[in-house]
């Protein structure tokens, strides 16, 4: 399915090429995000790349303009498909972003890797907004940060799937929105194993909705890491999910 992006969220390279290899076919792209990175640097990057698959970057960088453009047109030259930055970086720092990505993808001839904000992450709930100083109502804040990604030209934003009707309402069809947080549904869930350094159960995430609500919510691609990675049979665990998205989607 298209719209399923798979998080490599493990330690060795071994067991990410063997997920891919189990799920190639299955997931739309495959999500590398700090913990494999920094394990092992970008040579994974470039090897799922440089296969053809769909390498979605998740270092959520958060620097000065510079060095986020700096970072970005690394993420570039790697083959990344889609990378991004944290919204709260601001309007400079995002448009820096956009920039860096356009530039190098056409110093390097090769397409401008998707561009999207971390809004909030979905493992904060509104207690603990307020405790970082953000009294703002979770949905406005999201909303606030997901125009302000569209007015730096970025892509889209990656949000909760509570908040996806909301952003895609205020920022139109076209404004893409990665969604994490995907728990539940009849797919996933049931068979979870907890295995060395996944923590098993309701996990870290606070604001969450099933895979088939949250493309019902208006979604553009669906993270999924530990109902999947962390199942004993990822590919049967990946193929409920999409069988329940598309008996979903059935008129
Ligand atoms: O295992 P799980 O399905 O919770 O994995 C979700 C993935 O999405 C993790 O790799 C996490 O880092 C990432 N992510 C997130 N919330 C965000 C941005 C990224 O959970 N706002």
């Amino acid at each position: 399915m298209d719209q399923l992006v798979v998080a490599l969220d493990v330690d060795s390279v071994t067991e990410a090429h063997a997920l891919t290899e189990t799920l190639r076919g299955l997931a739309g792209g495959f999500k590398i995000g700090s913990r494999l990175f920094t394990s092992h640097g970008p040579s994974i990057v470039e090897a799922l790349a440089g296969r053809g698959d769909r390498v979605f970057l998740d270092l959520k960088f958060h620097d000065i303009p510079n060095t986020v453009a700096g970072a970005v047109a690394a993420a570039t030259r790697l083959g990344a498909w889609m990378l991004n930055v944290h919204a709260s970086g601001g309007l400079a720092m995002m448009r820096a972003a956009r920039d860096a990505a356009s530039e190098e993808a056409a110093r390097m001839s090769r397409p401008v890797p998707i561009v999207v904000a971390v809004t909030m992450l979905t493992s904060l709930n509104q207690q603990m907004l307020a405790e970082i100083g953000l009294h703002e109502a979770m949905a406005s804040q999201v909303e606030r940060l997901a125009a302000l990604a569209q007015a730096a030209g970025l892509d889209g934003v990656v949000a909760s799937p509570q908040e996806t009707a909301l952003i895609r309402m205020r920022c139109g069809r076209e404004f893409k929105i990665v969604t994490p947080g995907i728990r539940g549904g009849g797919a996933i869930g049931a068979e979870r194993v907890q295995r060395a350094g996944v923590r098993a159960g309701s996990d870290d995430q606070q604001r969450t909705m099933t895979a088939p609500e949250a493309l019902a919510a208006g979604a553009s691609y669906l993270v999924v890491g530990r109902p999947i990675i962390a199942a004993p049979d990822p590919r049967a665990a990946a193929e409920r999910l999409v069988a329940e998205c598309r008996a979903s989607q059935m008129p």
